[in-house]
């Protein structure tokens, strides 16, 4: 945009944006994988929307406050946490990086933050709670067979997660035509792919000496037993997606799960009135990074409403589209309790394991500090929506397109 280069090499250090950490991962990643990682649904109009929906919010900072002692902390379930921040679950982790599951839990712990695992993970639960240890949250997608969903609650719940956040907006899965593309019939990858491939040596050695493509692991049981590798429990999971999950599944759950539960993918007051309403403990507010329905708003414009319509008490989270600690600030002064964060560990952990969803997070941590230091409110617990600029005569926060407005 302005000839200014990112940075692209091999010492995670130098990383000094999540931009920096995406451009890393970039090269060492095969690029199907990092279209995987990167894109959005069909025109991509809403990853656009998501990152665009921060961007058009204006900060007023208040000047000559002390700012010499910040907190990040903030309570999330009655606990704090160091920052208002969560992992967001993500499939097939372990494409990225060895173990890549276990390595995004333990830098979430060492942040003193939620890990949340994905139903659709290359380690099973119960390896990742006693590799990683602290906060765990485990993701599910309503399968056909109850009974599976029942073992893996049970699993979960032996494994001491704190929590079960139930994904609603995979009814069937987004048009990713570019992913699409990079395949020839079933799960082979196109010639010109298997190519770049190659040019990837280190990727392939990392992947070769682990036996090959890491299969589900917490899906097995899906699979029929003559299953042998991962493109067969895709195509399990894909037969077993249930899109007639419904409110009423939600409350089979509830009754199933003592501990937190969550629903992710709401984005309307009413459905965040009805998530409550059947049992839930907080909502989540995403539309999956852009990665399903294009053309769905994005959790920061909804998410004043759903404020509104559920109180000051209730746990709402958002993803989607937070690259800076400055958006996550945004999010708390609209009313956010804290947000996830999916793409920025996933940079994070191609370009360097453990070490670089490390370095994600404390990028995070870093920039929500200075932000706070330049807005002056020293205590994240009292950003709120005085910190937005209004337009004279308006109760709404301004911005500089029409995009927020009439819903803030
Ligand atoms: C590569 C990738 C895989 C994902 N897999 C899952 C998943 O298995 N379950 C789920 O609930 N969400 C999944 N998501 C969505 C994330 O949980 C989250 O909603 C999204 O990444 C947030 O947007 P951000 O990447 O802009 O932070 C995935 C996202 C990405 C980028």
């Amino acid at each position: 945009m302005n000839g200014r280069r990112h940075y692209a090499g091999g010492d995670l250090a130098r990383a000094l944006t999540i931009e920096d950490l995406r451009h890393m991962a970039r090269r060492r990643l095969p690029r199907f994988l990092f279209e995987y990682v990167d894109g959005g649904a069909e025109d991509e109009v809403t990853l656009h929307r998501n990152r665009h929906a921060f961007a058009n919010l204006a900060l007023v900072p208040s000047t000559l406050v002390d700012v010499s002692n910040r907190s990040l902390a903030v309570d999330l379930f009655g606990r704090s946490v160091a920052a208002p921040l969560v992992v967001a679950p993500t499939g097939f982790n372990g494409l990225l990086s060895e173990r890549a599951d276990v390595a995004l839990a333990r830098a979430a712990a060492r942040a003193g933050v939620p890990f949340t695992l994905s139903m659709a993970s290359n380690v099973p639960l119960e390896e990742v709670a006693s590799e990683a240890g602290g906060r765990l949250w485990m993701q599910l997608y309503w399968v056909r067979d109850r009974d599976f969903i029942r073992r893996l609650v049970a699993r979960a719940q032996a494994a001491s997660f704190e929590a079960l956040v139930l994904t609603t907006d995979v009814q069937v899965s987004g048009g990713r035509e570019w992913d699409r593309r990079n395949y020839r019939a079933g799960m082979a990858l196109t010639l010109r792919n298997r190519l770049d491939v190659l040019a990837h040596p280190r990727w392939l050695w990392r992947i070769a000496r682990h036996g090959g493509l890491p299969r589900f692991a917490n899906l097995r049981e899906l699979a029929p037993p003559d299953a042998a590798t991962v493109v067969d429990d895709m195509v399990a999971l894909g037969r077993n997606m249930d899109p007639s999950v419904n409110w009423e599944h939600l409350k089979w759950l509830r009754s199933l799960w003592p501990g937190r539960l969550l629903v992710k993918g709401v984005l309307s007051a009413a459905d965040a009135r009805s998530a409550i309403g059947h049992g839930a403990d907080g909502v989540i507010l995403s539309n999956h990074g852009g990665r399903q329905l294009d053309g769905a708003v994005s959790p920061l414009e909804v998410l004043p409403a759903i404020r509104d319509a559920l109180g000051p008490e209730a746990v709402i989270l958002l993803d989607g589209g937070v690259r800076r600690g400055v958006d996550v600030v945004k999010a708390r002064a609209l009313g956010a309790t804290a947000v996830m964060t999916g793409r920025n560990g996933l940079y994070g952990v191609a370009a360097g394991g453990e070490s670089g969803a490390a370095r994600a997070l404390e990028i995070l941590r870093q920039e929500i500090d200075r932000a706070l230091a330049l807005l002056g409110t020293p205590d994240i617990e009292t950003v709120d929506a005085r910190v937005l600029h209004r337009r004279a005569n308006s109760q709404s926060p301004a911005t500089t397109s029409p995009l927020l407005e009439g819903v803030i």
